[in-house]
């Protein structure tokens, strides 16, 4: 089959299309033709090997030489002890370990993935899970809004962050998205109520402040994530650096204590209830995954740098013919 492969870490030049061997299912997994994958934060992180995260597994060198995590294609073949799908199945989810996806097929145990809702084409579907859930989990679990609340999305143009505008607006808050100046008008274009450029204006030295902050991107330090969290209010990182998640399990808990405020780590759990929660919301027209640009499988070193050259606005998809 073809794959997009890469043997070092470095800028999208290292991708190259090949021909690799197709995967073969083991007994509790299914082998699925893919049609389409999205493309991830995730994905540019493990191609550069930046965070120092995204060296998980292979400090010098990828440990997976295909990257690619969010699928949505065809189940061909079931192991005999799968019992999650049946061959023909129209299914989505993400990747485990955020690899193997940009192929024409993966294996995958399937856990946390769903059926495809018809509703929904496959780029719509691939577009979902990582970024979706993310959003879900960070806005409805940890964000648990009350009408009319400050919440303040950073990073909120990308693809977590245009899931995680909607849905602080379906829960009534008052939203205000952080990203680059290309992204403003598409921003408030999903709901943000306020918009601030990230290369002009510090949202942590401006003297506003939220009842809740979700954070894509997280640069900072905590107490200046404190500094902008009103009395009581709750600051969620997601991505960013590991500097940065090191002061939170160092300070976190005394901001707690001292300050009354919450400056966390959110690890972000794989289910497939949440993925169903997600895409019910999308099917019912209440929020829209927002795809910016279509690739197909032999251009995803032009998909990649367009998200790492900070233009991306929301999802980009791989569509697998
Ligand atoms: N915690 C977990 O369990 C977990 C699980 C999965 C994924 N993740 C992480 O979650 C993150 C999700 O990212 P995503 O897929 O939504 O990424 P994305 O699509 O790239 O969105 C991130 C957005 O942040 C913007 N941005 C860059 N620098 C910024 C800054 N200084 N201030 C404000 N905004 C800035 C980006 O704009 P530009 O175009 O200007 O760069 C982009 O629009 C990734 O880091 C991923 O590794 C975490």
């Amino acid at each position: 089959m073809k794959a997009i492969v890469y043997g070092q870490y470095g800028s999208p030049d290292v991708l190259k299309l090949e021909e690799v061997e197709k995967p073969a299912p083991a007994d509790d997994e299914v082998l699925i033709k893919v049609q389409a994958v999205s493309v991830n934060r995730s994905d540019w992180e493990g191609l550069i090997g930046k965070p120092l995260y995204a060296r998980i597994g292979g400090l010098r060198k990828p440990s997976n030489n295909i990257l690619g995590s969010d699928v949505a294609g065809r189940v061909e073949i079931t192991g005999k002890n799968n019992r999650e799908f049946q061959p023909g199945n129209e299914v989505f989810g993400e990747m485990e370990g955020y690899h193997s996806g940009f192929a024409e097929y993966v294996c995958t145990r399937g856990k946390a993935w769903a059926l495809k809702p018809a509703s929904l084409t496959f780029e719509q579907a691939s577009a979902i899970p990582q970024a979706g859930v993310i959003a879900l989990q960070g806005i409805r679990d940890k964000g648990q809004l009350q009408p009319g609340q400050k919440v303040l999305i950073n990073g909120a143009g990308g693809g977590a962050g245009t899931f995680a505008i909607q849905l602080a607006k379906l829960y009534g808050a008052e939203v205000t998205g952080v990203d680059n100046t290309g992204k403003l008008d598409f921003m408030r274009s999903l709901g943000a109520d306020h918009v601030i450029d990230y290369t002009q204006e510090n949202f942590t030295r401006n003297g506003k402040q939220y009842d809740f902050i979700l954070d894509l991107i997280a640069y900072h330090s905590a107490f200046a994530y404190a500094r902008a969290l009103k009395p009581n209010g709750s600051y969620y990182a997601v991505g960013g650096s590991v500097f940065t998640f090191l002061q939170f399990l160092l300070f976190g808990p005394w901001i707690r204590r001292t300050l009354g405020k919450k400056v966390r780590l959110l690890v972000v759990q794989r289910n497939r209830k949440d993925l169903e929660s997600v895409t019910e919301l999308c099917e019912a027209g209440k929020i829209v995954p927002a795809i910016d640009r279509r690739y197909p499988l032999s251009e995803v070193p032009e998909a990649l740098r367009y998200l790492g050259e900070n233009r991306a606005k929301g999802k980009v998809v791989i569509t697998v013919e």
